[in-house]
């Protein structure tokens, strides 16, 4: 009997002590706010009903032979157009203070051009931010979410300049339509996926590339749509709406591969030429200076009488300057950098530009999509580097999550992954200072991963796209997130 008693009374000491040590170290602010992620082409499936026009990725999922693995679309999705107060009743059990979602452009305008509003497209918005509010859940809307009408995509999507003035017709639609009930505004989703990955390299947006050319146009415009757009907000809707408008940044922390200079050096200006490349005009009207070195260096030796950067003239530096009332960050990973051996000066890949070699290391833990290794401490790091570099402005992560390939429901590995981030998270505002107000779980559910199809999982529900009716399952990870959002703490 007394050594059960002496067995039961250590492990009360061991729980209590490391829960102790949770609570005191590892719990958010009162006021933080918890929200879970989708987009509209990965989820709501519905492609061709009550109105919807077709846009980008209709488009390509639908060619023959078909460039996405498996042949997979975002026809059905997850049902989510039909499926809405389902997705909401599974928020509500998460516990979360927001969801976030983005509009399908083409649903709302089939043509792709303002002389049309599809009011079904329009409705099944309405619907879902009035569920949404019913249960107290904050709707953070994201305008652009990589799904452009095809009418757009086919004059060159965001490689036309005329793409700012559809854009901002847009959201003026939207923030008409949903503005008095939506407080929370993203412009757009990750300019690097959309720019780099998309018109850059050919995998996103179409299939067209443009490597070094393409990609800084498409940047280019989609910055001029943002602040056009954040100032047409603050003109005609802030003073009745009273919202918020910002933009998600994505990018990895960038680690030096060694403490030399070279290195440290190397690290500075591929996060310049992720992150900064934004940011910095948002927030001081200008690309980067190192951006601008490179890129205007390399092209004169390449024989280019412009840069194939472009210019921003004096009134568009006033017009971007100061256009973000947050920014958002989606971080997921880390990568090494070193300066690259030589310049190939006839590569005008935006590689080449920055000058510099990254990598992840074959030996750091692996996750379901090869881009994302796990290593929690770059979660500190990169907030670290916002927070200095950019002081004063408010920060939120807007996607932060875990890919395995079989959808499982024992999901330790994604707690694991959360409970490591978060907390390094939480020191980066504890300790380095950083202000974030808000984190957000990317994904609510199993989606449809792009270019990779379903067989990446980034969600805290299974969703079984095999049944017809998608059945949804909370994974153990959707238990742990609920405990997370109720007690604001990194529980185990
Ligand atoms: C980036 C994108 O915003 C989202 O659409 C995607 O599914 C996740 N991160 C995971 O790759």
């Amino acid at each position: 009997l007394s050594s059960v008693f002496f067995i039961s009374i250590l492990i009360s000491y061991y729980s209590v002590k490391s829960y102790g040590e949770e609570l005191n170290t590892k719990k958010f602010p009162k006021d933080f706010m918890f929200g879970a992620a989708t987009a509209s082409y990965q989820v709501e499936g519905a492609w061709n009903e009550d109105g919807k026009g077709e846009n980008n990725w209709d488009h390509i999922t639908h060619l023959v032979p078909s460039p996405i693995l498996n042949n997979d679309t975002g026809d059905i999705a997850c049902d989510s157009y039909h499926k809405y107060k389902e997705d909401v009743s599974l928020l509500k059990e998460l516990g979360v203070d927001f969801y976030r979602f983005s509009l399908s452009w083409s649903r709302i305008l089939p043509s792709g051009f303002d002389n049309e509003v599809n009011q079904l497209g329009v409705e099944y918005y309405r619907n879902l931010i009035k569920e949404l509010r019913a249960h107290n859940i904050t709707p953070v809307v994201t305008i652009f979410h990589w799904d452009l009408p095809q009418t757009i995509q086919d004059l060159g999507g965001l490689q036309n300049d005329f793409f700012i003035d559809r854009y901002v017709d847009f959201a003026r639609v939207c923030f008409r339509e949903f503005g008095e009930e939506v407080k929370y505004w993203i412009t757009f989703n990750e300019p690097s996926s959309i720019c780099y990955l998309g018109y850059g390299r050919g995998w996103l947006m179409g299939l067209a590339s443009s490597p070094g050319i393409g990609e800084y146009l498409c940047d280019h415009n989609l910055l001029r749509a943002h602040a056009k757009a954040w100032r047409m907000y603050d003109d005609e809707f802030r003073k009745s709406q009273n919202g918020v408008v910002g933009i998600s940044i994505s990018g990895d922390w960038i680690e030096p591969s060694t403490d030399s200079s070279a290195d440290l050096e190397a690290s500075e200006t591929l996060l310049q030429f992720t992150f900064g490349l934004y940011i910095h005009p948002i927030v001081h009207g200008d690309y980067p200076e190192v951006v601008r070195t490179n890129v205007d260096k390399r092209s004169v030796l390449q024989g280019f009488s412009q840069s194939r950067l472009p210019r921003f003239t004096q009134e568009e530096v006033q017009l971007i300057r100061g256009t973000s009332d947050f920014i958002g960050i989606n971080m997921y990973t880390t990568s090494l950098v070193t300066p690259r051996g030589s310049d190939n000066i006839s590569d005008i890949s935006f590689e080449a530009d920055t000058g510099v070699t990254s990598w992840k290391p074959e030996e750091w833990e692996n996750s379901g999509s090869s881009w994302l290794k796990v290593y929690p401490k770059g979660a500190r790091q990169l907030l670290k580097w916002l927070g200095s570099n950019y002081k004063g402005v408010k920060l939120i992560i807007t996607e932060n999550g875990y890919s395995d390939n079989n959808g499982t429901l024992e999901d330790d590995k994604r707690i694991s992954y959360y409970q490591r981030y978060l907390s390094n998270i939480r020191d980066a505002m504890e300790f380095d200072g950083v202000d974030l107000f808000g984190y957000t779980a990317w994904s609510l559910l199993d989606n449809f991963e792009w270019i990779s199809g379903y067989s990446q999982k980034f969600g805290l529900y299974q969703v079984d796209f095999n049944s017809p009716n998608r059945t949804r399952t909370a994974k153990k990870s959707a238990k742990w997130y609920s405990k997370l959002t109720r007690t604001k703490c990194i529980v185990d």
